[in-house]
């Protein structure tokens, strides 16, 4: 094939022991035929957000603070990180990595509990699904990972269930702290961040279920929520 001066120049492998051979081939854009371009626009989540309040860098850094906190607190005490799922898992999975020096005999687990009746009020009442073995927790000193605490319900039934169960202690770790509403007089003992009285998502929170991929904390634009009680 003859080519023409202004087909540009590639260079191509042509054989096994690796010698190079430059040549001039037609660029790909003169042998294809023109795609056809797609009109829709892809979903961005980002957008459903109204305001950030706790940005993924300040949450970063304060893990890593509570992180090193608890690892000190906990290096001979064997603890039990025990998830509640399904808010905790983003919080959860980054202060265990978070804990440096790692405890020795520090082991990991989720119970399941939920409090809310409607997407954003809580019914009053918790229902726990618990897929431990209590024979695991006799004894042992648990630090119970919990995305937000706002009654305390959640926290107070958990904390109580363990006790009874036979565990020697059990200290709450909370990503935040909504405490307006508070009817329980349990509180948290590691607070990650005081949060204002707004129904929030991201980093593992959600509102129907969405949103907790999100990497920061936020307050999603209201004409997207029905929060009779946040309504302005
Ligand atoms: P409590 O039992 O009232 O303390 O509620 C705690 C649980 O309610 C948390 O584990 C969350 O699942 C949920 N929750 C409370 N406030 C919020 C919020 O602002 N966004 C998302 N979930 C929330």
């Amino acid at each position: 094939m003859k080519a023409s001066a202004t087909m540009p120049v590639t260079h191509r492998r042509v054989s096994s022991v690796g010698k190079t051979q430059v040549s001039r081939v037609r660029s790909r854009a003169v042998q294809t035929a023109p795609v056809a371009t797609t009109t829709s626009v892809a979903y961005d989540i980002h957008g459903d957000v109204d305001k950030i309040l706790f940005e993924e860098e300040k949450i970063k850094q304060r893990i890593s603070v509570l992180g090193k906190q608890l690892a000190a607190e906990y290096a001979d005490k064997t603890p039990i990180v025990l998830g509640i799922l399904k808010g905790s898992f983003v919080f959860t999975s980054d202060l265990v990595r978070a804990m440096v020096p790692c405890p020795k005999g520090l082991t990991l687990n989720f119970l399941r509990a939920s409090s809310y009746g409607s997407a954003t009020k809580s019914s009053g009442h918790v229902k726990l699904t618990v897929d431990i073995n209590l024979d695991d927790i006799k004894g042992r000193n648990i630090i119970l990972m919990e995305d937000i605490v706002e009654t305390g319900l959640t926290i107070s039934t958990v904390k109580k269930a363990l006790l009874v169960s036979g565990a020697k202690t059990v200290k709450v770790c909370t990503l935040l702290n909504k405490n307006n509403n508070r009817v329980s007089r349990y509180e948290p003992d590691y607070v990650g961040f005081e949060c204002p009285d707004e129904f929030v998502v991201g980093y593992g929170l959600d509102y129907e279920d969405q949103y907790r991929s999100l990497p920061y904390v936020g307050v999603l634009k209201p004409s997207l929520v029905n929060i009779p009680e946040f309504a302005s």
